[in-house]
């Protein structure tokens, strides 16, 4: 046994409400079953998803489901939180995909857990190496924004070089990655944000920025082939003089009726984004080439979750908020 630790700190609710619902405890560190790794978490984030999730502050229509998920009067799995950079402490017998040692980033998704010093998941879980040239921090800033660029702009619009995208919301984490990603494919990308932020989307690469502080973003004169709203401010409605004749918009932030609509609506796409190995695999070459940079606007030690959930929820953070379960690590 030496002198591993048997014990680990860990974020912990009881029930669903404001950040205070967030407690730090002292519990059993996980095992791994014969198919998982365990894994010590280096950093986890504070994504719109987590506070979504704690506040059960779902788009209308998703309410009744997502109890059924993840428990109808009080969360069903005691430790929160979603994405993980961290390190291979120890595998199951039957594992081959990993290597004590190896260094990994991605999600744990729906199994929640990542708000603790250790987190045992399937080896096929949306787990990958995480990319070389950038630290824990950075890495676990890639697959919430990340992952749900590629499900929307790549999959679902398969948006391609010369097109004309409109990205609402480019400075959360959705936002800052879909910049990245259209620029990738070669896209002409607008990005909409306010005034503040404007540095930043230009950063990451739009061609051109509008400030949603000043202007009114569905009389701005222009046309696109993808609109992709993270904000949920964007109907098809407001949207007529935006799009193309065949141009499209991306709703990711609205109701049950909206992503029953897109079903039959040629001009809209909505629904929920999945996370994959594949899409892990594809985002670590973006950043290990240079085509999308982490971007981070706090971190707080695992100690002060509350806090970064209190932050989240004022709505206005810049990518992303990370919590380090690792005193000094950048
Ligand atoms: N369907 C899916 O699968 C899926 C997946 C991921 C996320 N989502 C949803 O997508 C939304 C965005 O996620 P996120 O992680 O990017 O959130 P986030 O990081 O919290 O970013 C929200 C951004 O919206 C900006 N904003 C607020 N009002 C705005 C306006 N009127 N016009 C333009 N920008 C505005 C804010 O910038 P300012 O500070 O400048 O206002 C902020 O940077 C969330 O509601 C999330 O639940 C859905």
């Amino acid at each position: 046994m030496g002198n591993s630790k048997l014990t680990m700190k860990a974020i912990a609710w009881t029930k669903y409400g404001a950040p205070d619902v967030l407690k730090i405890i002292e519990i059993e560190k996980p095992k791994p079953k014969s198919d998982e790794v365990l894994i010590k978490v280096h950093s986890s984030t504070v994504t719109a998803g987590d506070v979504r999730l704690r506040s059960f502050n779902f788009p209308a229509g998703f309410w009744l489901p997502s109890r059924l998920v993840f428990g109808l009067f009080k969360p069903r799995k005691i430790i929160p939180g979603m994405d993980i950079s961290g390190e291979i402490e120890s595998i199951g017998h039957d594992v081959t995909l990993f290597n004590v040692g190896d260094k990994v980033y991605g999600t744990a998704g729906m199994h929640l857990g990542a708000y603790a010093e250790y987190i045992c998941l399937p080896e096929k879980s949306a787990l990958v190496k995480k990319p070389i040239n950038v630290t824990y921090q950075e890495a676990v800033a890639i697959p919430f924004g990340g992952l749900t660029a590629i499900h929307f702009l790549k999959n679902e619009a398969n948006i391609n070089k010369g097109q004309k995208i409109l990205i609402n919301g480019a400075s959360g984490a959705v936002g800052a990655a879909s910049v990245q990603l259209a620029k990738y494919l070669g896209a002409e990308v607008t990005g909409v944000c306010s005034t503040e932020n404007i540095e930043l989307v230009k950063l990451l690469g739009s061609n051109h920025v509008v400030d949603y502080k000043k202007e009114d973003i569905t009389k701005i004169g222009e046309v696109y082939d993808v609109i992709l709203d993270a904000v949920g401010n964007l109907s098809l409605h407001h949207c007529r003089q935006l799009l193309k004749e065949h141009g499209k918009l991306i709703s990711i932030n609205t109701g049950l009726l909206t992503n029953l609509a897109a079903l039959f609506r040629r001009n809209l796409i909505s629904g929920v984004a999945g996370e994959s190995k594949e899409g892990l695999e594809y985002l670590r070459e973006l950043v290990e080439s240079g085509n999308m940079k982490p971007v981070i606007d706090k971190v707080f030690p695992l100690e002060e979750t509350t806090r970064a959930h209190k932050y989240v929820d004022k709505g206005h953070k810049k990518g992303n908020v990370i919590i380090s379960m690792i005193n000094n690590e950048t």
